[in-house]
């Protein structure tokens, strides 16, 4: 009597891949990230940060540094801040950001944002910030790492060891790490009432259960998707707002694991040139925005979709349940619960997530491992 064992299979805990287990240690990713962040009263409490009320006070400008999915996370925060505190909040690839002699003063906060806290572009960046007077405060999921040590403060976040070069949980972790300090940034500096900060985070306490409903619902109509468009050469993403930082995540997912070629673009640039990309049969996954609220940008988002699939393009959308007018447009429909706009990033990536892990493991590749990554990359 033989058991087959190894070491590797016990650490996936019954999953095939650390991407498939780390996808769906999503929702406790973020229950995780919001955890201890309150007082008793229910107001922010980041004294874990450990910079002066005073000091968050006197912030004019935030700048996010960070690379690769990080960066999209911030982009995604940047929506999110810049609307609730009403501070100018700029992102930046930190490889890009330290040679363009970037404005930086004392009132500057620049986040840096890194799930290793090891990447080397981004510490280099931050210690450039550092060097100008700036405070640097890290979203880093690795305690006592490189990033977060070299940092004025850091706030980590909670989604436990990330081991697929692909990052997945890091990202809506990320996400929910920088809300939560514009929030307490709105808090600090009276950009909101009370009770607005309370609802909206009672909006995100309610995305762990959402982002289950993804995983739960959603798993057999993006397998028909992968298998559909297995042989496609190319993908292209779009979305708008929030959406676009999704697209292009979505993009870097499928390019990063399926090794298939990819392109995230803002919707509203299609007719600015991607559009000639499209012929027939060409994948186009597009990230719908809610349509409640006569979101304007709902029907703009439509209408690109019409526009590429008159040209005979294969249409995903990703909308939101009761969203009838999208199932018109799209061959096929990613479906997510209803949420505010600023939270249905921490639910649209899923799908995406999802669609390049089937497609590697159709084309037999390794998922967790792929060809010329590395996890974190400590070279400039
Ligand atoms: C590498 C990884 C990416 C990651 C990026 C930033 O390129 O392959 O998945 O997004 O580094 O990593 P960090 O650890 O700084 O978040």
């Amino acid at each position: 009597f033989t058991v087959d064992w190894d070491a590797s299979a016990v650490e996936k805990g019954g999953w095939d891949s650390f991407m498939n287990k780390e996808i769906h240690e999503q929702p406790q990713a973020v229950a995780d990230t919001l955890l201890g962040r309150f007082n008793l009263d229910g107001d922010l409490n980041l004294d874990e940060v450990r910079i002066d009320e005073e000091v968050f006070r006197s912030i004019d400008k935030i700048i996010v540094i960070a690379c690769g999915t990080a960066a999209y996370a911030g982009m995604v925060a940047k929506y999110a801040i810049e609307h609730w505190v009403r501070i100018p909040v700029e992102v930046e690839l930190a490889h890009e950001f330290r040679y363009r002699d970037p404005i930086l003063n004392s009132r500057t906060l620049v986040i840096a944002i890194s799930q290793s806290g090891e990447t080397m572009d981004t510490l280099m960046a931050l210690r450039h910030a550092r060097e100008q007077g700036s405070r640097v405060l890290a979203i880093c999921n690795t305690q006592g790492s490189t990033i977060p040590r070299e940092s004025d403060a850091v706030l980590y976040t909670h989604a436990g060891p990330e081991i697929a070069v692909a990052s997945t949980k890091a990202f809506v972790a990320q996400i929910i790490a920088a809300y939560l300090i514009g929030l307490y940034l709105a808090q600090v500096k009276g950009a909101m009432y009370r009770d607005e900060i309370r609802d909206i985070v009672d909006d995100l306490r309610a995305m762990p259960a959402k982002i289950q409903r993804v995983l739960d619902t959603q798993a057999e109509a993006v397998e028909s998707a992968a298998q559909a468009m297995v042989d496609a050469q190319s993908f292209l993403f779009l979305g708008r707002h929030v959406g676009y930082p999704v697209a292009m995540e979505g993009a870097l997912k499928l390019k990063e694991i399926a090794y298939t070629f990819t392109e995230g673009f803002a919707a509203g640039e299609l007719k600015h040139g991607p559009i000639a990309l499209v012929d027939s049969g060409e994948p186009v996954v597009v990230i719908v925005p809610p349509a409640r609220g006569r979101n304007v940008l709902h029907s703009k988002v439509l209408s690109a979709i019409e526009e590429v699939r008159a040209r005979g393009a294969y249409t995903i959308a990703v909308a939101e349940e009761g969203d009838e007018d999208v199932r018109e447009y799209a061959d096929i429909v990613f479906w997510r619960p209803q949420c505010p706009t600023l939270m249905s990033p921490l639910v649209d990536v899923i799908p995406l997530q999802l669609l390049a892990m089937d497609m590697a493991k159709l084309k037999g590749l390794d998922i967790d491992k792929p060809r010329n990554l590395a996890k974190s990359v400590t070279v400039e």
